[in-house]
């Protein structure tokens, strides 16, 4: 060795990484018509949700039916556009841009649904089906369209010659490939997958999800991937935002929130979920409807925990033991040991 300054490179782990997906506060309401006669009801389905997504990381939503993840799910993959907030994909604000940016972020993002039998057409052969994004959006000829199909039956671990047959000659998780092959046929830069693996069988459901991450690595893809399943979730997230009646509740780095939940409610999640039981804490009461949401925290109503002050002031996202958490009394949680330093029941 030399006493020579080296410049260090940082490895790759350090290195800044390109944001692909940035959201400020997203909200989307709808107007919900009850009758002729009366007023259109407001029904928030999301509340004012803010991330950063960088390349290679996967981003997981979390929570209970109806709490918004797919609504946020088709707003960032401009299927639908926010009632407020901002929202930019590869750094062009959506809400001001035109019409080639919007073509060209069209094949950024790319949705992979939950059921791969409804969202394959059975009529199409999956080369046709595989090779129908390109055949809209690049200037391939038929032979190159053919080859790139083939390429990526055998990338999501297909046999090339598949691309002959109709989806209705594959298993469940064999559509689920077919799916994620479609999704990757312009290069997208964001994938965003809607409870991709719940209509799976649980054996089926590690392959596509170790699929996913191998994919992950090889192409550096962002995902968005939304899961009511937080056994699920641990094994592909990066980053967790949970969330409760459109609310983000606690949000932040996988190995912080499953080592020492802040809020209640992801307390609850985590301790409700098959292998990840940290302890018994029952949610009580139903969930209120997102057409009338408690004041002040939405969570107070079924919250062991709730004072006064939950009942009256929405508890804004703070940071918090290296997460953002949005409870009024998260301060008491730290003190008590991580859940994997707890005895297991
Ligand atoms: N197009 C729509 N018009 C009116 N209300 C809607 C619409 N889409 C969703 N909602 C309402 O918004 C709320 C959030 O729905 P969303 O489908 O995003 O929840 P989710 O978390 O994906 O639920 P699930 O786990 O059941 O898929 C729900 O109350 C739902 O009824
Ligand atoms: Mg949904």
């Amino acid at each position: 060795m030399t006493d020579t300054a080296v410049v260090a490179t940082p490895a790759a782990a350090e290195r800044p990484r390109a944001v692909v997906a940035e959201a400020h506060e997203l909200q989307r309401v709808y107007s919900i018509r009850r009758g002729f006669l009366r007023e259109p009801a407001r029904l928030q389905a999301v509340g004012g949700v803010s991330f950063a997504l960088e390349a290679g990381r996967t981003l997981a939503v979390v929570g209970e039916s109806g709490c918004g993840k797919s609504t946020l799910a088709r707003m960032v993959a401009l299927i639908e556009a926010p009632t407020a907030g901002r929202f930019a994909l590869d750094g062009i604000d959506v809400a001001t841009m035109n019409t080639g940016q919007r073509q060209q972020l069209r094949r950024t993002v790319q949705l992979v649904f939950q059921n791969p039998y409804g969202s394959l057409n059975p009529r199409k052969k999956v080369g046709d089906i595989l090779a129908a994004p390109l055949a809209i959006h690049m200037p391939f000829d038929k032979a190159e369209r053919t080859r790139r199909v083939r390429d990526m039956l055998a990338r999501v671990g297909l046999r090339p010659e598949y691309a002959n047959r109709y989806p209705h000659m594959f298993s469940g998780g064999q559509r689920q490939r077919i799916a994620i092959a479609r999704a990757l046929m312009l290069s997208p830069k964001l994938v965003v997958a809607d409870e991709p693996v719940s209509a799976l069988d649980v054996s089926i459901q590690a392959q596509v999800l170790n699929l996913l991450a191998d994919l992950q690595a090889e192409l550096g893809l962002a995902y968005l991937f939304i899961s009511h399943d937080l056994g699920v979730v641990r094994h592909i997230a990066h980053d967790v935002l949970v969330m409760y009646l459109g609310h983000a509740v606690e949000q932040g780095p996988k190995a912080q929130i499953f080592a020492r939940p802040l809020h209640p409610y992801t307390q609850a999640l985590l301790a409700s979920t098959p292998g990840l039981t940290t302890g018994r804490i029952v949610l009580k009461g139903e969930l209120p409807s997102p057409l009338a949401p408690p004041p002040g925290c939405v969570f107070n109503t079924r919250c062991a925990h709730a004072t006064e002050r939950c009942r009256i002031e929405r508890p804004l996202m703070r940071l918090l033991d290296a997460r953002q958490v949005a409870c009024h009394h998260a301060e008491k949680f730290l003190e008590a040991p991580p859940a994997s330093a707890r005895p297991q029941p």
